[in-house]
């Protein structure tokens, strides 16, 4: 390749400066290109804060996994608009979001963000994700291209995939965004796939700007490139963040060396050019018109709607649900997810919220009215240590929260900078108050606790640099840099060594200090864990006996479901577990709601009354599931991702990294419920399964095929549709998604391929058709390189979950 341009003496260079990050989050302007800065942000969740300041806040939108549940296009597109606003109000053009990648495991840190473990499921409302937020002017960052589902060593693993596999399952998603919703970005995943890092990968590359034609920018993700000439071949267009390590200007001198041909450097900054097109990011260039714009009013409406709609009922039993006041006195609403909800998981990306949010607690009190008397305890202690800044300290100057000072390296005294902040893990991406960027500093956190009385603290201390801990004017602890590999995982992990102390009675001075060299990134965390004299458990207990019906909400931290960590096991903390257990022993009026994103362990489902996920829902939870338990909206969500039993029934159980940190996808696959049919397992709650507060039956499915021919797929476009009747058995009116799982005769397991929610009144029948994707008929044939749909008869199952019986439709191509 390189001789093949050495010919060429003076390359077009212009705009190449595009290719490489300003900073963290913008890209660099070019004004001989005319085009300027670009700002980029995540997404998902909601908008982050650029310096990650609790005091730069946005709205907290429900997870990957609860808008999942919903299997509602039009609401994750409204969802997606809602974002969209959020960033043009904050000045942002690209969002860092969706992420389509697949929850291949419940073990993935990660899984919360994600859709759902169907493809075509993920696709399609990743597609509504995408199509929402640039009706509002800005692009969407669609990520992270490919199989990118593990974050043990995310940076070096290497996901071991058939090719086939790739294209019909992981591909899939970001395909069906591309030819349906085209998001002005696509993100290359960290890690490895079939042997080459996926911002090096020309094959993987080649398949979107080729084989899908995508037109929009390739970007690597944080900190993801390694190498000039090789990402540059390969196809990546712009490298973030900046500044550019290794594109930029280096893309330009590898076009004058002849490493890169001239036309690849053309291809990127005409890309990023389009781009700053789209994004009214050219000089003189004006935004486009957002499509709506929502009052406060109308935001919180459809947050609140969407974790009503998120919601998946998984148990009733003797129709518990709705919870009927006149029947209750004495409410117990226990767990440490009541009071302390999990809004949103633990990524990079984390949402700061205005104000004090409504918790489950809050408005379950407030739905009950004053008749009821609704009583709390947590029940637990929290398993992960809490910022030091929520337990009631103050600065020295008595400010509640802690003092924040930024000092020149060790030697000099001088305070460069300092502030009173309500946190206590900060970020500094680029320059450092105070002291600027790229050089060696001090980061100080003091802040004062007061104990009732002398009680065993752990007290905890982590960061970029070396941190130490200090304890009234003594050291007790001195923690080194992490390892310098996963830039971004190491701040979004924000780990901690801790030490237990026994802290006197009184105030209690803690100080946290960390002497850091010059880095791209600085990150510095202080965090507590307080000795509780109680048992809480035995509290919780006495109160469930007492009362006439108890809600127990357990769940995640928002620590334990996280960036760049994977999980040992499915289940929930174990102190979750027991408290549920004892909890239903002495009131058989339990309902469980579990504040948990991803697919959990539930060994004590038969012994609740009702059970209802709740995943993270965003920050509507509280008015949202108070609506629901009392009957003001009736749950329709369906389950975006299979329940195991046990771990050991998680496809893939037990197959984790080898030592060359390769791990082989031919032990989960098929993944997710086409798993649990081809192994005979049975799911606890199968992909698909949800209740409502009425019945349903599916009466009765036409199945008619009009144009769809075998044979090569990208001959024509035909359709399949589906025409069913459904009845509504019980007695109030509900939601049933109904769904067609289809394969060729002679294939094993079936596939999603269509969808729809369907309305119907109490004791009434309702009609519906159900489009069938016609992409989920082809199959791609790897010595052909191209996708073939084949011939013969075709099985449609259309049923209300994927392990039910359903009716069986038959057709032939
Ligand atoms: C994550 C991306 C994210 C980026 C910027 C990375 O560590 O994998 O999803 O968009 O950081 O925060």
């Amino acid at each position: 390749m390189a001789g093949a341009n050495a010919a060429v003496t003076d390359p077009d260079l212009t705009g190449s400066e595009l290719t490489g990050g300003l900073n963290g989050w913008s890209t660099t302007a070019s004004p001989e290109a005319g085009v300027e800065e670009i700002v980029l942000l995540d997404g998902p969740l909601g908008i982050v804060s650029k310096t990650m300041d609790e005091r730069d806040t946005s709205l907290i939108m429900p997870s990957g996994t609860a808008l999942g549940a919903t299997w509602n296009p039009g609401l994750v597109s409204d969802v997606g608009q809602l974002l969209g606003q959020q960033g043009l109000e904050r000045g942002v053009n690209v969002v860092l979001g969706p992420n389509l990648n697949l929850p291949r495991t419940p073990l993935s840190g990660r899984a919360f963000e994600m859709f759902s473990e169907d493809p075509f499921l993920t696709g399609v409302l990743g597609s509504a994700w995408v199509q929402g937020v640039q009706s509002q002017g800005l692009g969407s960052c669609t990520k992270h291209v490919v199989a990118n589902d593990t974050e043990t060593e995310r940076r070096r693993m290497n996901s071991c995939v058939e090719p086939v596999v790739l294209r019909e399952t992981y591909l899939r998603p970001f395909e069906t965004a591309v030819r349906t919703a085209n998001p002005w970005m696509l993100m290359l995943a960290y890690n490895r796939v079939n042997g080459t890092h996926c911002s090096q990968h020309a094959g993987l590359i080649s398949i979107l700007k080729n084989d899908w034609q995508y037109d929009g920018v390739v970007v690597s993700d944080w900190f993801g490139v390694d190498d000039t000439a090789a990402t540059a071949n390969a196809g990546l267009d712009l490298e973030m963040p900046g500044p550019a390590r290794f594109l930029g200007s280096r893309f330009a001198a590898a076009v004058t060396a002849g490493d890169v041909p001239g036309g690849r450097l053309r291809d990127a900054v005409e890309r990023i050019t389009r781009l700053a097109d789209r994004t009214g990011r050219r000089t003189g260039g004006t935004a486009p018109e957002p499509a709506r714009l929502r009052s406060p009013e109308e935001q919180r409406e459809l947050l609140r709607t969407a974790a009503t709609e998120s919601f998946v009922l998984l148990e009733n039993r003797d129709n518990i649900l709705p919870l009927d006041p006149a029947r209750i006195r004495t409410l117990a609403v226990v767990g440490p997810n009541a009071a302390k909800p999990c809004f949103q998981g633990g990524t990079f990306a984390t949402v700061r919220p205005e104000g004090e949010l409504v918790t489950p607690l809050d408005a379950i009190r407030e739905a009950m009215g004053p008749d009821v008397e609704v009583l709390h305890e947590a029940g637990t202690v929290p398993s992960s240590a809490l910022p030091l800044s929520e337990l009631g300290s103050t600065a020295p100057d008595g400010t509640p929260g802690v003092l924040l000072e930024i000092l020149a390296p060790a030697g000099e005294d001088a305070v460069l900078y300092s502030e009173v902040r309500k946190a206590s893990s900060f970020v500094w991406f680029g320059p450092v108050p105070g002291l600027g960027a790229g050089v060696p500093g001090r980061a100080r956190i003091t802040t004062r606790l007061k104990l009732d009385s002398a009680a065993h603290w752990s007290l905890g201390t982590g960061g970029t640099g070396t941190s130490s801990l200090w304890v009234d004017g003594k050291q007790v602890l001195e923690v080194p840099p992490p390892a310098p590999d996963d830039v971004m995982g190491v701040v979004a992990r924000a780990e901690t060594q801790r030490i237990t102390l026994e802290l006197p009675a009184g105030e209690v001075e803690v100080v946290v200090e960390m002497a850091f060299e010059p880095g791209r990134v600085q990150a510095i965390t202080a965090v507590a864990v307080p000795e509780r004299a109680t048992n809480p458990l035995k509290d919780a207990v006495r109160l469930a006996a007492r009362a006439d019906a108890v809600i127990v909400v357990v769940g995640d931290e928002q620590g334990s479901s996280r960036e760049s960590a994977d999980r040992t096991t499915a289940g929930l903390d174990p102190d979750c577990d027991r408290l549920v257990e004892a909890v239903a022993a002495v009131n058989a009026e339990t309902v469980v709601v579990v504040n948990a994103s991803r697919a959990v362990l539930l060994p004590w489902a038969d012994r609740v009354k009702a059970l209802l996920m709740a995943w993270f829902p965003g920050q509507e939870f509280g008015h949202g599931l108070a609506s629901v338990l009392t009957g003001h909206t009736a749950p329709s969500g369906r389950l975006p991702v299979s329940f195991p039993e046990r771990n050991e029934d998680i496809p893939g159980w037990g197959t984790g990294l080898d030592a060359d940190l390769d791990l082989d996808y031919a032990a989960s696959e098929p993944m997710g419920y086409r798993h649990f049919e081809a192994s005979g397992r049975t799911a606890r709650y199968p992909f698909g399964y949800g209740l409502g507060y009425t019945g349903f039956r599916l009466v009765d499915a036409v199945a008619a095929s009009a144009g769809l021919r075998a044979g090569d797929a990208a001959a024509g476009v035909g359709g399949v549709s589906v025409h069913v009747t459904l009845r509504n058995t019980g007695e109030s009116a509900g939601r049933d998604v109904v769904q067609v799982y289809g394969k060729a005769v002679g294939e094993t397991g079936y596939r999603l391929m269509g969808f729809s929610a369907v309305d119907v009144a109490a004791g009434e029948r309702a009609e519906a058709r159900i489009a069938v994707d016609p992409h989920g008929f082809r199959r791609w044939d790897q010595t052909k390189s191209r996708w073939l749909i084949p011939s013969g008869e075709w099985e449609l199952r259309v049923a209300r979950n994927a392990a039910g019986e359903g009716i069986l439709c038959r057709i032939t191509l």
